[in-house]
């Protein structure tokens, strides 16, 4: 069972996804928290090269290469092995965000986005996907603010790109949501985190026991 989170920065998911976790383990599921870019020992590298802020002359390509190398590297050193082992695997962003940020944010082609996360994946897809959602310049403001208490303050290069930018994300991964309405939950991210959590919990626990 593969969930994943997704989200434009400062919608809360990071903290959503951990105190799912946190639930699911209490209920008594065996769970692996993991997350995109990173999740093992080489990934996490690639992560630290594709956040940096002194990187922003990288190019599209560039980056959405190193998205794809990350991903094929998690997949292989801890999401296989912990589906392997009947672990539920919760993931901090997949490859919609690929489709959400170098698709519709830099306007890579998303064909060719297709082909790369069907190569970096082997066809793994998640089998629920919990988008989470919030204006933009609500999201954008919290990650900002964090940035500037100093929180992952070498981490910001999306950050720091226009509000346009985030706003196509934003509208891509609504976009993706409804096109796969089967698979994507929409949360709405602007409530108190308890509630937010609450729904997800009652979301997520019904999906597994009808599996
Ligand atoms: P995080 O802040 O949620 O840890 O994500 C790191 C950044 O990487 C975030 O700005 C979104 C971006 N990202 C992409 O652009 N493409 C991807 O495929 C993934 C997984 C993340």
């Amino acid at each position: 069972m593969f969930i994943t989170m997704e989200g434009i920065e400062g919608c809360g998911k990071s903290t959503q996804v951990k105190l799912l976790a946190a639930e699911l383990l209490r209920l008594g599921h065996r769970v692996t928290l993991t997350r995109e870019p990173g999740g093992c020992v080489i990934s996490d590298r690639i992560r630290a090269i594709l956040l940096d802020a002194d990187h922003g002359a990288m190019t599209p390509l560039t980056e959405l290469l190193l998205y794809a190398a990350a991903r094929s590297q998690h997949l292989n050193d801890t999401v296989h092995p912990a589906l392997a082992a009947g672990d539920v695997v919760l993931c901090d962003r997949f490859t919609d965000a690929t489709m959400a940020y170098q698709g519709y944010g830099r306007g890579l082609d998303p064909l060719l986005i297709g082909e790369l996360n069907r190569l970096a994946t082997g066809g793994l897809f998640p089998d629920l996907t919990i988008l989470m959602d919030c204006p933009v310049e609500i999201g954008l403001g919290r990650a900002l603010s964090r940035i500037d208490a100093a929180i992952g303050a070498k981490e910001e290069r999306f950050e720091r790109e226009s509000l346009l930018f985030h706003q196509a994300v934003r509208d891509g991964y609504l976009t993706l949501a409804r096109q796969e309405p089967e698979r994507f939950i929409i949360v709405d991210a602007h409530r108190p985190v308890a509630e937010i959590s609450a729904h997800i919990v009652r979301i997520v626990t019904a999906w597994l026991t009808g599996r």
